[in-house]
């Protein structure tokens, strides 16, 4: 087993057969200990954080190949905290795709002369580069495409599958009474033809989920959408 890259979040290895392996810390993102799905530095560790994470992955990405999207999901580990997946091409060095079904986190800092805290945002989808650095720039459709990062057909492609996403998502949620405020996905080229696949996680680290009214932590969020 080759280390391939060593994240905030997962340790990414690459196994004998080409598939690689992603391994689930505790770590979460955040910063001076409190957790922040946007943040670009691992904030605290909570115990269990790694295989509930895992757990909701293996859920929604189940979930989603079920519904006929494609995904890099081959089978999880969750005593070793681990998910088998397949390799994935970045598109440069990798985007986030959110969709906004409510203003909060950046957005909100960003747009807030003009939206106030939970309006309503319709299943908005932006595009931020992974650059940590930089802080994850947004980075509009026609820039993506003058660098050479994603064609407008590709764009096309990965708006329509965040927003079916986030829809399945949100509905699950929902049936729980829980109320989906924003979601990040990453995605890559995978398999011989290189089709656009759901890559990275689906959990409590990479969305925002209320129920009335109240944040749900994500280890609480797990307990909620896989109890019974
Ligand atoms: N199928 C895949 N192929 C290649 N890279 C992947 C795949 N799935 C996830 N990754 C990458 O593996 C890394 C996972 O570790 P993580 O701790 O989340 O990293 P980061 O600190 O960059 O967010 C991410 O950089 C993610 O883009
Ligand atoms: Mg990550």
């Amino acid at each position: 087993m080759k280390l391939v890259y060593e994240g905030k979040t997962k340790t990414v290895f690459e196994l004998e057969d080409g598939n690689y392996l992603l391994k689930f810390k505790d770590d979460v993102t955040g910063e001076d200990g409190v957790f922040d799905p946007g943040a670009n530095t691992v904030g605290l560790t909570i115990e269990g954080a790694g295989k509930t994470g895992l757990r909701l992955t293996k859920f929604f990405f189940e979930l989603l190949e079920k519904k006929g999207i494609p995904t890099h999901f081959v089978n999880a580990n969750i005593e070793d905290a681990t998910m088998t997946v397949k390799p994935a091409e970045m598109f440069g060095n990798g985007l986030e795709v959110i969709c906004r079904y409510r203003a909060v986190g950046s957005f909100l800092r960003r747009y807030g002369m003009y939206a106030e805290e939970g309006q309503e945002l319709d299943g908005f989808v932006e595009v931020t580069l992974k650059d940590d650095a930089r802080q994850d720039p947004p980075i509009s459709e026609d820039a993506l495409a003058m660098l050479g990062i994603l064609s407008h057909d590709e764009y096309k492609r990965l708006k329509e599958l965040t927003r079916e996403i986030g829809a399945i998502v949100k509905a699950e949620l929902l049936e729980k009474g829980i109320d989906l405020y924003d979601i990040k996905l990453e995605f890559g080229r995978a398999g011989d033809n290189k089709e656009i696949t759901l890559i990275d996680e689906i959990s409590g680290g990479n969305m925002r989920a209320y129920k009335n009214g109240e944040y749900i932590e994500p280890l609480k969020l797990g307990e909620l959408i896989l109890s019974e």
